[in-house]
């Protein structure tokens, strides 16, 4: 069935343990490494042999069920270049596999900014889209040029603009699609000649260099701020598994901010524009008593109550709990629902295979 270029592991490589940066364990039924743009039409004709596919990237967004019946292809395309020049843009073109802050600095180096704010978060280019990534003030889809998609039940390209991809905060066309219908061959960002650093998240105007050359910072200057202020609150995945912020900032009406806000006055709260509070997750569940606690191989971090991580030897299940745990506490004590950003892959509690 394996022809030509795509590569198939033999059984004892199918262990995703390593790829996935929150470090559980997990095996495949079976997995393949996707490389260039001409092995789509072999791909398409192989994952037709599978009952299901999942298409995976980083690991970085994923929470993955110890035994995986089903073929994963892991995204491994390299190339970037410019796709397209305007007076007024930049139009940068990455492949699918590129590693995404790999990408941002090289688009700082090569003076294409417009990226530097989403430096260090973890995942890949192919991957960024799928979630809409967002820190610092700038959320992906503000940068977003156009993608090629490939359709791996029909076997052809698909050119996806801004609207077909769906962008929300945190969210997709591509999180809602058929599970294993689409891979992200390539992504287009539109980087402005004529830029200017986006400095109004809280973090950024507290940070001393950027504080001190205000308007006139350079994209250097706040991508290395960036990077600092991260390394600060998050765990580096190859230290301490973690699949960055665990849950969405939810979104609630301003009555249900009001009774927060009666017994907490501290509560953190951003106006959304149309009478919606965003509330900082992170800070309920750091009020809840979370941060820094564990339960089993797993536990919340200590310096980002939003983030949960693996201590070692964890599993989806041992996730499964300690996060249905924190979402019935901060229902209880806030009446807020948390809603989970990571992708749940296959059945938590199905057990490791032999
Ligand atoms: N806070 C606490 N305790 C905590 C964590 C946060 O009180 O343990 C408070 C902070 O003091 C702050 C507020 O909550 O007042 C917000 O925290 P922070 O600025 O760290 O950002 P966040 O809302 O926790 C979001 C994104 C991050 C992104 C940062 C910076 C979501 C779910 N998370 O986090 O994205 O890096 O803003 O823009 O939107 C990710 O999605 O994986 C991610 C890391």
């Amino acid at each position: 069935m394996f022809t030509s270029g795509l590569i198939l592991l033999s059984i004892s490589e199918q262990d995703l343990t390593s790829l996935n940066t929150l470090g559980l364990q997990a095996h495949a039924q079976a997995l393949l490494r996707y490389q260039s743009p001409d092995q789509l039409p072999e791909l398409s004709d192989t994952v037709r042999g599978y009952s299901s596919v999942f298409v995976l990237g980083g690991g970085s967004n994923v929470v993955l069920a110890p035994a995986l019946d089903c073929l994963v292809v892991k995204v491994e395309s390299r190339g970037i270049g410019i796709y397209a020049q305007t007076d007024s843009h930049v139009i940068v073109e990455a492949h699918a596999g590129e590693t995404w802050h790999d990408f941002v600095e090289g688009c700082v180096e090569r003076g294409w900014n417009g990226l530097e704010n989403l430096a260090l978060i973890p995942g890949t280019v192919g991957a960024a889209p799928v979630q809409n990534i967002g820190a610092y003030g700038v959320e992906l889809d503000q940068r977003f040029h156009s993608l090629v998609a490939w359709d791996l039940h029909k076997g052809q390209a698909v050119e996806m603009d801004a609207g077909d991809c769906e962008f929300s905060y945190r969210n997709s066309f591509f999180k809602q699609a058929e599970p294993g219908r689409w891979l992200i061959v390539k992504v287009r960002f539109a980087l402005p000649r004529h830029w200017q650093p986006v400095l109004g998240y809280p973090d950024l105007q507290r940070h001393p260099v950027l504080a001190q050359a205000g308007a006139s910072a350079t994209a250097r200057q706040l991508f290395d701020a960036i990077c600092e202020i991260r390394r600060q609150k998050l765990p580096d995945p190859a230290v301490l598994g973690n699949a960055g912020s665990f849950f969405k900032n939810p979104i609630v009406t301003a009555g249900v901010l009001e009774s927060i806000r009666k017994a907490n006055p501290q509560v953190v709260a951003y106006p959304q524009g149309d009478g919606s509070y965003k509330l900082a997750a992170g800070w309920l569940i750091d009020q809840a008593g979370w941060k820094g606690r564990r339960m089993g191989p797993v536990g919340v971090h200590d310096r980002q109550a939003l983030v949960l991580v693996n201590h070692g030897g964890a599993t989806a299940q041992d996730i499964k709990l300690l996060a249905d745990s924190i979402r019935a506490d901060v229902a209880s004590r806030f009446g807020v629902q948390l809603e989970q950003e990571p992708v749940v892959v296959g059945t938590p509690g199905d057990n490791l295979r032999g």
